[in-house]
């Protein structure tokens, strides 16, 4: 399962797509107020750091037809290929989606929370849907389930869309719908960090340098083999 930065943080952005193996970023009106500043300058730096071969995702924040295709376009032109628009899943984001993606427009549409809405927005052309797997949880719904049911429907349909999970609150739903069959799963800077830190794994280093130390001192297998 591919994995993106769910997050405009310019610093937790430059360090993750550093050390980790991450496919893009993705935002959403909320996430870029969090940053506060100029929100254009921020999706350009994002931008920057990341380079055109990683995937941006950028949430519209008009509200009709036209000017939601407008701010689309104008989104893609000032931020390159590989941006995808966020479309949220109502009746004007389903017409938009099929406009956008008829005319070669990546869309993501996200606010995703049933099978049935993933479904329409896959008929629609999306190129993503994003469904969100903790503010289900919440709800006492199974968003983890969802993206089974998803992953299922758009198996047997033949679909090009794919499945961007997205509001993860725990490292586990990030497995677990890893598991189900999902193509990709944004997430934020502390579950990042999460799925890499393990306690049993600091203490096997530790155990490792210990007992080189202890036999052969302060050198190394380079200082060894190079005699430098
Ligand atoms: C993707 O970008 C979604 O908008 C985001 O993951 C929602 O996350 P939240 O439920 O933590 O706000």
């Amino acid at each position: 399962m591919r994995i993106l930065l769910d997050t405009a943080n310019l610093d937790d952005i430059r360090y993750f797509n550093t050390y980790y193996p991450i496919e893009g970023v993705t935002t959403n009106p909320t996430i870029l107020a969090k940053e506060g500043g100029d929100p254009l300058a921020t999706l350009k730096a994002i931008r920057e750091i990341i380079g055109e071969d990683k995937e941006l995702h950028v949430q519209v924040t008009e509200h009709d037809f036209d000017r939601i295709i407008d701010e689309a376009r104008a989104i893609v032109d000032y931020l390159g290929i590989n941006t995808f628009v966020k479309i949220p899943v109502t009746d004007i984001g389903l017409r938009v989606t099929k406009y956008l993606s008829d005319r070669g427009i990546g869309v993501t549409v996200t606010a995703v929370l049933t099978a049935a809405q993933a479904m329409l927005a896959s008929n629609a052309g999306a190129s993503y849907v994003a469904p969100y797997i903790s503010r289900s949880e919440n709800l006492c719904a199974d968003g983890v389930g969802t993206v089974a049911d998803i992953a299922d429907i758009f198996e047997v349909s033949g679909t090009d869309t794919q499945i961007l999970a997205a509001s993860f609150k725990t490292a586990k739903e990030v497995l677990d719908v890893a598991v189900e069959g999902c193509h990709a799963a944004t997430i934020g800077s502390g579950i990042m960090k999460m799925l890499l830190s393990h306690t049993t794994t600091d203490t096997s280093i530790a155990g490792f340098e210990k007992d080189w130390k202890e036999a052969f001192g302060d050198t190394t297998l380079l200082k060894l083999i190079t005699k430098k």
